[in-house]
């Protein structure tokens, strides 16, 4: 069983907890408001409930008195359930009454996550692009003294269905010696054509047109190891597959090393116009790389010469860069970039630290801003075979939108800005141990909760932490719609300092900066804009197509946000339509798990070239329709509140507890 059941007293709310979640977070979760400083890192000591029933395991409880310990008093933040269990907030802890708390449970917690690659197994097959393929060769003699490599294509045909096959020149000065030490037993490592010309791909799964790209003497097909790579503007994520076994071997991540060049693709691009600017980046890009895949050895045993292909999904500037190839003219109108689908390279000519054999493909992009790790997420979602229409959101500095179905398939990339990386925001930082990701506050007492990631000191609030805490304070009337602060609260922590207003989510007491962490009204503004500038890229899609957005039957959200997002408060600052929260679901890393997907399937390679092929891109640069849109959703949910009727605000008048508010 992986859940247990935890009840809060002494109003009796309880929830089925994840096994191993702290009960601070089981209490976040079930609307249960405790008094937690420090992000949940056993260094305020508020957190306390005493333990009435059920097995519990703690870390860290010094902040208690034994005198307490033995009175089976707890920290919410550093004890989880093993069993069933029964807990009573102490009084000291206790914020206003949980009655409150109940009313305000959320209806969904987390997206839900529905694709991961062992959901997915069933709906495609099992067909490597680039293999193995053991051979037992004819030896030569008098009567059959055809040339190695003849014999070589000779038996590919005969035992593998390879009629159509070219070879690297590079396995020649080998191959003598190689088919004779395995006294003519090899194994060939093939590579499907596809990977070379895009354009003239063929729709037939079963024509094996490929290149031999490596010859090994002996039957060497119990190993085959590939690496995929999501190539993020802020974090490069990169996964060891074993083909053999269908297995992700490991998992690893590192930022990206271009990140001292300039936080977003715009900046690359002008980086990238100056003296060696190009090769510093595609350096940084393939160094970032290199380091990923040595955490992926280290962590799994094996050696660089394992491996024998990458795939790699990006945007199309880290697509360009990674490649070496000159982003310039896509930051100039008409945005157009120099390829969307660039044939496979050596591995090694770009600068990674492979063996010869190994290539390196790219995923295709559809246009300038829309790029390859968006064609690899759509592959992912699987919606490009439904008949439902259904809306892909990638959130990030871009935040890149695809919508459609089998029939068609329509985009949009809106430029979000830093924010949601924790960026142009005062105490803002990426989403790592220390960012604050939730926070409640209790509107009677202005008394509030936060949980770090990781549950150590805050050091800053990361995006999903910025999301949350604005939609927390708008809706417990602390925040005026336009993002400014009711200074009319008895509250300290709404403040002025260098004549703005800003909000004290740690006091530096608390922090792990040793300072005051603050969320500012200019924050506010970033977050706001970063937030209409999806929402309305979204109703830009949708009017593009005379869609409204109940006419969607699915919202699947990718990115890195994704994981830690809580739906209920993204549709609170309107950052998504106010939509059933069923239809909305997550598919985690998508341009991981389709870039994936396309190292194991010659049908999925496939299918991401006739994704990126179908899909029709929008520009919304100078787009009127998106301005309007823009400038209307630059409020909290939004300047028409009839858009967002589920969003309640907070009121302190006796007559109703909860006023709607649209
Ligand atoms: S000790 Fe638990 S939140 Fe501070």
């Amino acid at each position: 069983m992986n859940s247990v059941h935890v009840t809060f007293l002494p109003d009796s709310v309880d929830l089925e907890a994840e096994r191993g979640e702290s009960l601070l977070q089981a209490a976040l979760d079930a609307g249960v408001y405790i008094d937690a400083a420090c992000g949940g890192t056993a260094s305020c000591g508020r957190c306390r409930v005493f333990l009435r029933s059920g097995e519990i395991e703690c870390n860290d409880l010094s902040a208690l008195s034994e005198a307490e310990r033995e009175n089976r008093m707890l920290l919410a933040c550093q004890c989880h359930a093993v069993s069933d269990v029964v807990v009573e907030l102490v009084e000291s802890s206790r914020i206003a009454d949980s009655s409150y708390g109940a009313v305000e449970r959320p209806s969904t917690k987390k997206l839900r996550s529905t694709y991961d690659l062992e959901v997915e197994t069933d709906d495609w097959r099992f067909d490597p692009p680039v293999d193995k393929r053991a051979l037992k060769l004819s030896a030569p003699s008098l009567e059959d003294n055809a040339s190695d490599l003849s014999r070589l294509f000779r038996a590919l045909s005969r035992e593998h269905r390879y009629d159509d096959v070219i070879a690297d020149f590079a396995i020649l000065p080998t191959l003598s010696q190689t088919l004779r030490t395995g006294d003519w037993n090899a194994t060939a490592t093939m590579a499907d054509t596809r990977f070379e010309y895009q354009h003239l791909s063929t729709d037939d799964p079963e024509r094996h047109s490929a290149r031999v790209i490596r010859v090994e003497p002996g039957d060497t097909t119990a190993r085959q190891t590939i690496l995929v790579i999501d190539i993020g503007t802020t974090t490069i994520w990169g996964q060891l597959v074993d083909l053999t076994r269908r297995e992700v071997l490991a998992t690893a991540s590192d930022y990206n090393a271009q990140i001292s060049f300039g936080e977003d693709v715009i900046t690359r691009i002008l980086y990238s116009n100056k003296g060696e600017g190009l090769a510093k980046l595609q350096t940084a890009v393939v160094r970032t790389i290199d380091g990923v895949l040595d955490k992926l050895l280290l962590k799994t045993g094996l050696n660089r010469d394992d491996i024998f292909h990458v795939t790699a999904a990006g945007n199309t500037i880290m697509t360009h860069l990674v490649l070496g190839v000159p982003p310039r003219t896509i930051r100039e109108t008409p945005y157009v970039p120099t390829v969307t689908s660039p044939p496979q390279v050596r591995a090694r000519d770009i600068g990674l630290r492979l063996p010869a054999h190994v290539y390196f493909y790219a995923v295709p992009s559809v246009a300038g801003f829309m790029g390859g790790d968006i064609v690899a997420g759509v592959l992912a979602a699987g919606f490009y075979r439904e008949d439902d229409v259904t809306l892909y959101v990638d959130l990030g500095t871009n935040g890149e939108i695809v919508l459609g179905n089998r029939e068609w398939l329509t985009s949009a990339s809106c430029s979000a800005g830093p924010a949601f990386e924790g960026g142009a925001v005062k105490c803002g930082v990426r989403a790592m141990p220390g960012a604050v990701i939730e926070f409640r506050i209790d509107p009677r007492t202005y008394r509030h909760m936060i949980v770090t990631m990781g549950q150590i000191r805050p050091i800053g609030i990361c995006g999903v932490g910025l999301i949350d805490i604005i939609a927390e304070l708008f809706t417990k009337g602390m925040l005026e719609p336009n993002g400014s602060f009711r200074t009319d609260l008895p509250t300290e922590r709404i403040r002025s300092r260098s004549g703005e207003n800003e909000y004290v989510v740690v006091d530096a007491a608390n922090s792990g900066t040793g300072m005051d962490i603050v969320l500012t009204e200019s924050d506010i503004v970033n977050v706001l804009r970063a937030k209409a500038a999806i929402y309305a890229g979204i109703m830009t899609l949708l009017e593009s197509v005379s869609l409204e957005a109940s006419d969607l039957s699915r919202i699947i959200v990718s990115g890195g946000l994704g994981n830690f997002l809580e739906l209920e408060k993204c549709i609170q600052v309107g950052l998504f339509p106010d939509l059933p929260r069923e239809r909305f679901s997550y598919v985690g890393n998508g341009s991981l798990i389709g870039a994936r997907l396309v190292s194991m399937s010659r049908e999925m390679l496939g299918n991401a070239e006739k994704i990126a092929n179908r899909i029709t891109n929008i520009e919304l640069i100078e787009n009127r329709m998106f301005m309007d849109h823009y400038v209307s959703a630059k409020f909290i949910p939004h300047t028409d509140t009839s858009r967002f009727p589920s969003v309640r605000r907070w009121s302190s008048q006796p007559a109703s507890e909860l006023e709607i508010r649209g």
